[in-house]
């Protein structure tokens, strides 16, 4: 059902935008992350000992595909002594093997399970969605080594950005963060509106204390790729709001379309505590800050019009720089090869549907 949405053969924005789907379970855990960096920044990123991985794409993410030449991880990411393939021969030789969540659960790919498969190899269970639209995990169980995913205490930690603290002296003043042109209150961009959606209600309650100019296709217009950051900058507050609430589950609504934006982002998503746990704490407003969509609204208004304050929501910007992976699915499956020593090994998810919703 979920391929509704998402056609396998669009370009990386329109999978971005397959990444907002339903569901609103909600879920607050204590937040385990205690750096805004993301942690493998402090390993080092060459093997102890040189001896070459090799990592197998057993196929592409939503059908999409990159032509591999020559050697992609060192050439790209600098990252020496591993091989990155989706050349299906090399399975006998992989120390891992990728597969995407989305076409198993749907039944498009399935795992080799007919191929003799060696002891030592790695295979790995990546997604970027929440739960709620991974659909049912049970029939892998037992046959995963590894995850990878948006979540901390998934074995390759992929999150869909990060900060990056600046260097030295910049000159740089706050203003130079923010954009010159506001003319909007709030902005949200939302491609799968969903009544029953946590966000939606929040938002159709919002409307009535202050306008929000939406986009998107499903209540306002499109917006082509290049529009929406300029789009976006034009506006005082972003609403980054998930489609679903999970630990972790922080979405490039915050780190591309709200911080790269340069709008405020208004948060709704896991708790403050998970928040503050990767982005400073006075970069964001939650929606959780208030008793009711009503103040948050009012609180939104007053804001808006109080420079000095506005502007304290952009002194972050000042000490970090916000990163995100120049390409989904290449550099992450690079940087397996640079966590390779840090793996506990052997290690089989017997129950990776508990794993999922724990
Ligand atoms: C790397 O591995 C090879 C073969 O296992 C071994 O002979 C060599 O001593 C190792 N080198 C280092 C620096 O550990
Ligand atoms: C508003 O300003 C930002 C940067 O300050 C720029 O990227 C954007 O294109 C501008 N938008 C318009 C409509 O001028
Ligand atoms: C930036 O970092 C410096 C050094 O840690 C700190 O003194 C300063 O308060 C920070 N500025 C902001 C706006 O966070
Ligand atoms: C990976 O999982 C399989 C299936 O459970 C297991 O036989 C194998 O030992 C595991 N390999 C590693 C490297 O953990």
């Amino acid at each position: 059902m979920v391929e509704h949405w998402c056609h396998r053969w669009t370009i990386l924005a329109a999978v971005l935008v397959c990444l907002t789907l339903f569901g609103s379970l909600l879920v607050q855990r204590p937040s385990l992350l205690n750096t805004f960096q993301r942690p493998e920044s402090g390993l080092p990123k060459v093997l102890v000992n040189s001896t070459t991985t090799t990592v197998l794409v057993w196929y592409w993410a939503f059908g999409y595909s990159e032509h591999l030449h020559g050697n992609v991880c060192q050439d790209r990411f600098g990252i020496p002594d591993c091989i990155l393939s989706d050349d299906r021969s090399l399975f006998p030789q992989a120390n891992f093997v990728i597969f995407h969540n989305r076409e198993l659960v749907s039944g498009q790919q399935k795992l080799p399970l007919h191929l003799p498969r060696p002891q030592q190899q790695g295979w790995v269970w990546f997604s970027k969605e929440s739960p709620a639209n991974n659909g049912n995990l049970r029939p892998f169980a037992g046959q995963f080594n590894y995850t990878m995913s948006y979540r901390h205490d998934a074995d390759f930690f992929t999150p869909y950005g990060w900060l990056r603290r600046r260097e030295g002296g910049t000159g740089m003043t706050v203003d130079d963060f923010i954009p010159k042109n506001k003319s909007s209150l709030a902005c949200w961009v939302v491609s799968n509106y969903q009544a029953h959606h946590e966000r939606a209600k929040v938002y159709n309650k919002l409307k009535e204390v202050i306008k929000v100019n939406v986009y998107g296709g499903a209540v306002g217009p499109r917006l082509d790729g290049e529009q929406l950051l300029p789009t976006i900058s034009r506006c005082h507050f972003y609403l980054s709001f998930e489609n679903s609430i999970f630990q972790d589950y922080i979405t490039e609504k915050l780190w591309k379309n709200a911080f790269l934006g340069g709008a405020v982002p208004v948060v709704l998503g896991p708790s403050r505590q998970n928040y503050e746990a990767m982005i400073p704490k006075d970069s964001f407003i939650h929606v959780d800050d208030f008793s009711s969509v009503e103040e948050l609204g009012t609180f939104l208004k007053i804001l808006a019009e109080d420079r000095e304050r506005y502007a304290s929501y952009f002194k972050w910007k000042l000490n970090y720089t916000v990163e995100t992976y120049s390409h989904w699915l290449v550099e992450p499956y690079c940087e397996i090869c640079t966590k390779r020593t840090t793996l506990q090994t052997p290690k089989v998810y017997w129950n990776l549907q508990n794993w999922e919703w724990k």
